[in-house]
C-alpha cells in the first residue's frame, strides 16, 4: 500500500491509474479503523480496479465542544489493517494540506434543509463540514465509486444529495451497518463507552427494531412509537438526543403512506453520543 500526504502526489499516481484504464474506488474515513471500515474497502474493491482510502480527522465537521482533540488517532494500527485487506492507496494529509487558506477562509459546500434535522439539529455546522471535506476529497481522488456506511444514514443521504445537486461524476455505494453481536453498531466512538454502560447500550438498537416491527404489523401512530422508544432508552439510563421515524429520502417526518421509511435514533452515554438506524419498505 502506498501512502500519500500531499494532494499533488496522490493525484499524479491516480492519474496514471486512470490513464491505464483502471477504475478508482474510494472510502473516506477519519481513521481508528474497525471491521466496518474494512468491509467498505472490500465493497469498493468489488466495484473498482484500485481502491484509495483517506484518513483525515476533519476539524471542520466537529463542534467547539466536541471530541476532535480526543478522537482516537491510531495510524500504525490503521495502516496494518488496510494492508491486511490489500488496500492500494492511503491518503493521509495534514490540516494545512486540506485547508491551505485556513478553515475560516475555506469555501463551503452546503446542503440545505435536510442538514438542519436529526444529527444536524444537535451538531450545528457538522454536515457543512462533512460535505465540504468530502467534496474536496472527491476533487483530489476523482473516484468512479465512493463507498459510505448506512450507519451514518443522514450523512449518506446528504452526500447523495450533494452529488446529485452538483452533478458530481461519482457513483455513491452504500455499505450495510456492521454490528457487535448484541446489535450495537460498530463505531470509533464505542471506545468511549464504559464497561458499566456496555451491556445496556444495545437498548438503542432494540428500541429501533421494536418500533420497526410495530410499523410492519400495522401501527400507524408514529408519534406514539417515538415516545415509547424514547422512554425505553431513558429507562436504560441514557439521555435521548432524538428518535424519529422519517421518510428515507427527505428525512422529513414519515407520512402514513410513505413506502420507504427509516427510523433513526441518537442517545448520549456519559462520554459518547451513539447513533443507529433501521429502514423498512412498506407496500
Ligand atoms: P468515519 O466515522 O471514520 O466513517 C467512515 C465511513 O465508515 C462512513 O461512511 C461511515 O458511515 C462508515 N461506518 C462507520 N461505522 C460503520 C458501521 N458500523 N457500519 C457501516 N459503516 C460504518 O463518516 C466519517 O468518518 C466522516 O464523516 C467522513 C465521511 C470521512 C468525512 O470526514
Amino acid at each position: 500500500m502506498q501512502i500519500f500526504h500531499h494532494v499533488q502526489s496522490i493525484r499524479e499516481t491516480l492519474a496514471a491509474e486512470r490513464k491505464a484504464g483502471k477504475t478508482i474506488g474510494f472510502v473516506p474515513t477519519m481513521g481508528n479503523l474497525h471491521d466496518a471500515h474494512l468491509e467498505l474497502v472490500k465493497i469498493a474493491q468489488q466495484h473498482c480496479d484500485v481502491v484509495a482510502v483517506s484518513i483525515f480527522v476533519n476539524p471542520l465537521q466537529f463542534g467547539l465542544n466536541e471530541d476532535w482533540d480526543k478522537y482516537p488517532r491510531t495510524f500504525d494500527a490503521d495502516t496494518q489493517r488496510l494492508r491486511g485487506v490489500n488496500c492500494d492507496y492511503l491518503f493521509y494529509p495534514d490540516e494545512t494540506e486540506i485547508y491551505p487558506n485556513g478553515m475560516a477562509e475555506q469555501t463551503r459546500v452546503v446542503v440545505p434543509t435536510m442538514t438542519d434535522v436529526l444529527c444536524g439539529a444537535s451538531r450545528p455546522g457538522h454536515f457543512e463540514g462533512v460535505t465540504t471535506v468530502v467534496c474536496k476529497l472527491f476533487n483530489i481522488v476523482q473516484p468512479d465509486v465512493a463507498v459510505f456506511g448506512i450507519k451514518d444514514f443522514q450523512q449518506l443521504a446528504v452526500i447523495r444529495r450533494m452529488v446529485e445537486d452538483l452533478c458530481m461524476p461519482v457513483e455513491i455505494v452504500a455499505g450495510e451497518i456492521y454490528r457487535e453481536s448484541d446489535g450495537l453498531a460498530m463505531s470509533s466512538r464505542n471506545g468511549y463507552i464504559t464497561p458499566q454502560e456496555r451491556p445496556k447500550v444495545s437498548v438503542l438498537n432494540r428500541a429501533l427494531n421494536t418500533a420497526r416491527e410495530a410499523i410492519i404489523k400495522g401501527e400507524k401512530d408514529f408519534h406514539a412509537l417515538e415516545i415509547a422508544a424514547k422512554e425505553a432508552i431513558q429507562a436504560a439510563g441514557f439521555k435521548v438526543d432524538y428518535f424519529s421515524i422519517c421518510n428515507s429520502k427527505t428525512l422529513e417526518p414519515a407520512a402514513n403512506d410513505d413506502e420507504e421509511i427509516t427510523l433513526l435514533g441518537a442517545m448520549f452515554t456519559n462520554a459518547a453520543r451513539l447513533i443507529d438506524n433501521v429502514s423498512l419498505h412498506l407496500g
